[in-house]
């Protein structure tokens, strides 16, 4: 009896993997990384990553999760015994990824109902980090909650774990089919606005102006491919779990190359939506696009609402729309995200989803909070920085080696794509995921220990953000390798044999 859930309809699940890919990444990461990394030649080393790691392992965790039908952990026990662990470990890569995930939306949502009134005055900086975060401690203190913090933080959890509790098709599908046509609806309402601005044009001649100068350094091919991985939720767990919940019966490849172009197709639209903004608040500051722009934090919660108080008209109302817009491709992000710890627990131990999402969601819930103190921004920066570098990228790497050449799964999984796609697999995907992905993470892995053990322990210039070497030791470091340890902790763990109350959660889903 196939007891598994299952998505309702393909646009369900497509809706649901983009909804996963499109994220703060796109909308806040994207556009400055691509600035700073050479504007019109950043294209390059991105369209590589893209088509030689993105689709490909795309492609492959989509495989992987529809023939072995499994959560990453026991789709890689099913592999090989051995190699549950990587599971684990992406998955408490995850898990670490989800608490403050939670919190950056939770801002979103406060921006969102301070975009009425301009609550921010005119000095948005001091506004974000005085009255808001209240950042008053050093970094590795937390100081007191704050309040302003905590409330949505929650209620992102009550929305975020009400829509698990209700289950894949109940629950995350038709959420998608709310959250991406509205999204999409808002932010091109937002990005046509702002192409009609004066200054427009010299935003986007910035953003687009190739420097070829840089197309050579190491570090912009780190940018390229760490954008590339968070962007397209690869090497955390999470399309491995969404695509277990497929039919028998499904399209892998082509399913794979609508996200992973989609996705690329929407973050080209918030870097030409982002860009025409910066265009046109530069110019009525009277300065160069290049002193305006910012990525991350300052980008979404200093800059915009900046450009919010310059606007012609109707102010409240577009600053409410973008980030209502951080808040939608949050949601729906940070829902995949959560999934994959919750599939985790259910395969593994046999428990009902109510209990997983309890469990699970409940924990990340809980840690979420120490970034709703007053020294939450530290924490989540250094958290963001190491587990991204040392979480999703080494993970990336160590899954692809493993199943290339440990496991020597290409070709088995190949077929098995190949059988069920309109699009078939060439040698092309073979040489990416063996070949060039292998050779370039490595490398870019070997470059970044190097440049961080150097500045922990050598004679290098400061660390990362010119933390302490004890912030960056517990903030840093033990959150990467902890998410690694537990993952081998988890993976000793023994298996449940299904429990009639599993049973029984899944057959109703299945109705
Ligand atoms: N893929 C998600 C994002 O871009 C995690 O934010």
């Amino acid at each position: 009896m196939e007891t598994r859930s299952q998505w309702g309809t393909r646009a369900g699940f497509i809706l649901a993997a983009v909804g996963s890919a499109v994220g703060l990444g796109n909308i806040w990461r994207f556009p400055a990384t691509a600035f700073e990394n050479g504007g019109g030649a950043f294209f390059i080393p991105y369209l590589f990553a893209l088509l030689t790691a993105g689709i490909p392992i795309l492609i492959m965790e989509f495989t992987m999760g529809h023939k072995y039908r499994g959560s990453a952990p026991l789709t890689f026990k099913k592999m090989n015994k051995k190699t549950e662990f990587i599971g684990w470990w992406a998955v408490l890569v995850a898990f670490v990824i989800s608490t403050y995930y939670s919190v950056i939306i939770a801002w979103a949502m406060s921006y969102s109902v301070f975009s009425f009134n301009l609550n921010w005055g005119s000095d948005t900086e001091a506004f974000l980090f005085n009255d808001y975060l209240n950042l008053t401690v050093e970094p590795g203190q937390t100081g007191g909650f704050e309040l302003g913090v905590l409330i949505p933080l929650l209620l992102v959890w009550a929305v975020v774990l009400g829509v698990l509790f209700k289950g894949v098709k109940k629950g995350i599908e038709v959420a998608n089919r709310i959250f991406i046509p509205a999204l999409v609806i808002v932010f091109l309402i937002i990005v046509i606005r702002a192409l009609t601005l004066p200054g427009a044009i010299d935003g986007l001649e910035a953003f687009f102006a190739p420097d070829f100068s840089q197309i050579l350094s190491p570090d912009v091919w780190v940018a390229a491919y760490g954008q590339i991985f968070f962007s397209l939720s690869i090497a955390f767990a999470i399309m491995i779990t969404y695509s277990s919940y497929l039919p028998k019966k499904s399209d892998i490849t082509n399913n794979a190359f609508i996200v992973g172009f989609g996705n690329s197709s929407f973050e080209l639209l918030a870097g030409i939506g982002v860009f025409a903004a910066l265009g046109f608040m530069a110019g009525q500051v009277g300065v160069g696009v290049d002193e305006v722009v910012a990525g991350g934090v300052g980008l979404a919660f200093v800059v915009f609402p900046e450009i919010i108080n310059q606007f012609p008209g109707l102010n409240g109302l577009f600053g409410f729309l973008f980030f209502a817009s951080l808040v939608l491709a949050g949601l729906s992000s940070l829902i995949s995200i959560c999934e994959t710890y919750i599939a985790g627990l259910v395969d593994k131990f046999k428990i009902s989803r109510t209990k997983a999402v309890a469990l699970g969601g409940g924990l990340s819930a809980l840690i979420s909070l120490l970034f709703a103190t007053q020294g939450g921004l530290f924490f989540l920066d250094a958290a963001d920085y190491f587990i991204n570098q040392f979480g999703v990228a080494f993970v990336g790497l160590v899954e692809v080696v493993l199943i290339a050449w440990v496991l020597r799964k290409v070709n088995d999984l190949k077929s098995h794509a190949n059988g069920l796609s309109d699009i078939r697999l060439g040698s092309w995907w073979t040489i990416s995921l063996a070949g060039i992905t292998p050779l370039v993470l490595g490398y870019m892995m070997f470059g970044l220990f190097k440049q961080n053990l150097l500045r922990e322990f050598g004679t290098d210039t400061g660390n990362y953000e010119n933390y302490s070497n004890a912030f960056i030791l517990w903030g840093g470091w033990a959150v990467a390798i902890g998410a690694l340890v537990i993952g081998i902790l988890m993976s000793m763990t023994k298996w449940k044999a299904s429990s009639a109350e599993e049973q029984e959660t899944l057959s109703k889903e299945a109705k």
